[in-house]
């Protein structure tokens, strides 16, 4: 990773964190162990992925941060609520995200349930109230729209019912393809999809370039999380190792072996920076995190 976009990763990391902090009902609030289930799994881990595409989409399009914090903070809420139910015992059932106990373990089931529906509800109404965005109403009703088909049942809710069904099953790579596209991808779609509504009077073929890249990388996510689970180690994860192979899971290596996945994840990226090849210097960091997400090592 270059020096420039480590600096940047970091910056965007502290402010995500104090903006998600703030936006976080207190521990002290009513009902308690609620609100501590819900910042528990929210701060303090995660590399902040998709706050970071929201992030530096808005650097690419000269948008300041202070009006991208609730929607970086809504893709980021849909996100842990995501990774609360995906670790429930009916879905993947695993006991340890972020290097700590899952939501369920530390906490109790209906808890982690409870946990997830709370964040999910709370990322639709910052997009609807927060102060911070500065959108037009209409693109802000466009912000609600996109975030709520990328998290439903034509979203990322829809990829994980693929990824249940297809337990055990031998599927084939356009099915895959359908299922990562779903399940990860429409999510960091919406990461930079909610930076571009964020700008009024945004070129319709610069939305489009952007949109491109993001579903790009939004697979190559994908991609290499399987790669990891298969190759990397439960320290450096922080989550457990090999849990593809024990739930028995179609993933990319699987289907094309581990070269084939890499090759995969590299194809991914050289799109993604095809579509940027009409952005100039302003796009660096969309370019750096693509590279990024393909050479992680968690
Ligand atoms: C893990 O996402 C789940 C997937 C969609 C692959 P991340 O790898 O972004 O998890 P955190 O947020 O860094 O913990
Ligand atoms: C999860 O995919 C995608 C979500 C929508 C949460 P995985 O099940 O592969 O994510 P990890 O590996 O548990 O983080
Ligand atoms: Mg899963
Ligand atoms: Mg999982
Ligand atoms: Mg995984």
């Amino acid at each position: 990773m270059s020096s420039a976009l480590k600096d940047y990763l970091n910056a965007c990391q502290l402010r995500v964190e104090q903006a998600l902090d703030q936006r976080l009902p207190r521990e002290t609030i009513l009902p308690q162990r609620l609100h501590q289930a819900m910042r528990y799994s929210t701060l303090e881990g995660g590399k902040r992925m998709r706050p970071m595409l929201t992030y530096a989409t808005g650097k690419a399009l000269n948008i300041p941060e202070s009006a991208l914090d609730g929607p970086a903070c809504a893709v980021e809420f849909i996100h842990v609520y995501s990774l609360i139910h995906d670790d429930l015992p009916a879905m993947d059932n695993d006991d340890l995200r972020r290097g700590k106990a899952t939501c369920h373990i530390a906490f109790d089931h209906a808890t982690a349930i409870l946990a997830g529906d709370a964040l999910q509800a709370l990322a639709f109404n910052v997009l609807a109230q927060d102060p911070s965005i500065t959108a037009t109403p209409e693109n802000r009703l466009r912000m609600i729209s996109a975030l709520a088909k990328a998290s439903g049942s034509q979203g990322m809710v829809g990829g994980q019912a693929i990824d249940l069904e297809s337990v055990g099953r031998k599927i084939t790579l356009p099915e895959l393809e359908n299922m990562h596209i779903h399940k990860t991808g429409a999510l960091i779609r919406a990461s930079v999809q909610l930076a571009t509504l964020a700008k009024t009077d945004l070129e319709p073929h610069i939305a489009e370039q952007l949109d491109h890249y993001a579903k790009c990388i939004g697979l190559s996510f994908q991609v290499k999380d399987d790669i990891l689970d298969e190759e990397s180690d439960t320290a450096t994860l922080g989550k457990t190792q090999g849990k593809d192979k024990d739930n028995d899971k179609p993933t990319y290596p699987a289907l094309l072996g581990m070269a084939g996945a890499k090759q995969k994840a590299q194809e991914l990226h050289e799109q993604a920076l095809q579509s940027l090849s009409s952005l100039g210097a302003e796009a660096d960091y969309l370019r750096d995190l693509s590279l990024y997400i393909i050479q992680r090592s968690h």
